[in-house]
């Protein structure tokens, strides 16, 4: 068996086409009613998630951890945290899931590990230029007596990337890098150690049948050791921004800094994910890994060729106005962007580290309505969804008092940005006041406060109401699935002349057509109605489309 895929065979991978669900586990159900989200809620909730329609689930880290950034500082890569349950309940998982069609995805992390991971630990105890210190970024500091950091790289959560240790003798002395908080120390890639336990990390996971994985900040892992200032230490960490038209001159500039720089996007990193590939290779060929990598369409498709990964998330979609111009602009650099390795792209809306799509696009009735039309417009582009829970509810960002904030964003802020809590509350299952059958603990004091309010928000109120988003969401995903056009068909643009509509063609006879206007309008097209966001009307002169709706037509 060759150990490549050809274009056709990618196509026809399981990725290809999928529906992903993001579960972010402290947050999506409590199956020992502690109060907290578990491995066995995930385990209770799989008939729900069979029942939407999706194709795998990616687990947020669950692995043991101080949590300091909500598991993203990881203290052991390869067991489960007692706070999450057991590598049983895992294999469980993995096994019901599987029974289900569900593929699982896990998040591997390999930028960092915790403060309190072994080798970091041994690092603090051990003289500088140590084999233990190698393992990760320490230098000595500027100044007369090194009390200046290293060089003028900024955390992405706030401050500088430096944090000087006390040596084991008690005095100051070198400084560590960590791109995100200081409880996650970067390691160094260009260390053999760290490379090999890398794949000894993925090869635990895909003997205990994993499908793929998710890498967290896959372009961050090779530094230029020369470790140079740079000119705008500031761009790096404001290059996520949820607020910047994507197709923008400045969003343009800001990721142009990022490629092939000290920190970002090197080409050497290629050179990780082809071992990476090679030992993914060794298990078959529908193990995938998905990279979550913001660099600009031209550089995406480093990251997804033959030998390196699978698929790279399209984040410029994440952040897309509600504007059908520059919608039709990011989806088509794109779906170009992967095509010249026939790799499939990518669509989420939302996920852990976003608002939510709602919120980003209006909140209330507006947010709402124009988040289920964006909805139909990514379910119907050829490639995956990535859904990130709690969206297929239309739920919006929570209010959270500064008081219950959580996220080291806000704490290394000083409160000037409020961090990514309002994304992540505890999903909504069924009753009318918290914690709406998340736990079964109804004292339980939730990690984040639940709103009053998300009684009609809930899955159980949702299921019954056929015009909820739930079920909006079931039938898109059925949809895409069993309709031949949708599933498989060619993808092309249809020109119309209103710039306020995105028309597109999937195979001989579907038409998706999303009129982003805050006013109806004729349909440029007629057919059947496969599935619509919003209101639309049937008359004598044709179909008339509601404002910000999007339409499914057969034709
Ligand atoms: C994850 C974040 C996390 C960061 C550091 C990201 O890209 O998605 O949630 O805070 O990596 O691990």
């Amino acid at each position: 068996m060759s150990d490549r895929l050809t274009d056709s065979e990618q196509s026809q991978t399981w990725w290809s086409r999928a529906a992903v669900y993001q579960i972010y586990p402290r947050s999506f159900r409590d199956g020992n009613a502690d109060g907290l989200g578990d491995l066995r809620g995930v385990i209770e909730g799989l008939p729900y998630l069979a029942s939407l329609g999706v194709d795998a689930v990616w687990l947020s880290p669950f692995y043991p951890s101080p949590q300091k950034d909500a598991g993203y500082d990881v203290s052991d890569p390869r067991a489960v945290d007692p706070m999450f349950g057991t590598l049983n309940d895992f294999a469980e998982l993995v096994e019901q899931a599987h029974e289900r069609g569900v593929r699982v995805i896990v998040d591997i992390v390999p930028n960092h590990v915790s403060a309190s991971h072994p080798w970091f630990v041994e690092a603090l105890n051990s003289p500088a230029d140590s084999q233990a210190r190698r393992r990760f970024h320490f230098l000595d500091g500027r100044g007369e007596s090194g009390e200046q950091p290293p060089n003028n790289w900024e955390s992405i959560f706030g401050g500088s990337a430096w944090t000087r240790v006390k040596e084991p003798n008690g005095s100051w002395g070198q400084w560590y890098l960590h791109l995100f908080d200081s409880t996650q120390p970067d390691l160094n890639w260009d260390n053999e150690e760290v490379r090999v336990d890398a794949l000894n990390t993925l090869r635990f996971w895909l003997e205990l049948g994993v499908d793929g994985f998710r890498v967290d900040v896959a372009l961050g892992l090779a530094k230029d050791m020369t470790y140079p200032d740079l000119i705008d230490p500031i761009g790096m960490s404001q290059s996520l921004r949820f607020d910047l038209d994507p197709t923008s001159e400045e969003a343009a500039q800001r990721r142009a800094g990022l490629a092939n720089s000290a920190l970002f996007d090197r080409d050497e990193v290629q050179d990780i994910y082809r071992e990476w590939r090679a030992l993914m290779n060794s298990y078959g060929n529908d193990k995938m890994a998905v990279v979550e990598a913001w660099v600009p369409p031209e550089r995406a498709s480093r990251y997804v060729s033959e030998d390196t990964l699978h698929q790279i998330f399209g984040f410029d979609f994440l952040v897309v106005p509600w504007d059908a111009q520059v919608m039709r602009d990011v989806i088509s650099r794109a779906v170009e962007a992967v095509s010249v390795v026939s790799a499939p792209p990518t669509w989420a809306m939302s996920n852990h580290d976003s608002p939510r799509v709602v919120t980003r696009l209006g909140d209330g009735d507006l947010g709402l309505a124009r988040a289920r039309a964006l909805a139909l417009v990514a379910h119907a582009l050829p490639g995956s969804i990535y859904v990130y829970q709690g969206e297929e509810l239309g739920l919006s960002d929570v209010e959270i008092p500064d008081s219950a904030r959580q996220d080291p964003v806000w704490f290394r802020s000083s409160g000037q940005q409020k961090g990514r809590d309002g994304g992540r509350v505890p999903l909504p299952w069924s009753g009318s006041v918290p914690p709406y059958g998340f736990t079964d603990r109804t004292d339980a004091q939730l990690w984040l406060p639940q709103p009053d309010g998300w009684a009609s928000a809930t899955i159980e109120a949702q299921d019954i109401d056929p015009m909820s988003t739930l079920n909006l969401y079931r039938a898109s995903l059925a949809l895409r699935k069993s309709h031949p056009g949708l599933a498989s068909g060619e993808f092309a643009f249809i020109e119309i002349d209103d710039p306020g509509l995105l028309a597109f063609q999937r195979g001989a006879d579907v038409v998706v057509i999303a009129n982003t206007h805050p006013h109806w309008v004729e349909s440029p097209r007629s057919g059947m109605v496969l599935l619509a966001s919003g209101p639309i009307e049937v008359g004598d002169n044709g179909l008339r489309i509601g404002p910000d709706t999007t339409v499914w037509l057969q034709t």
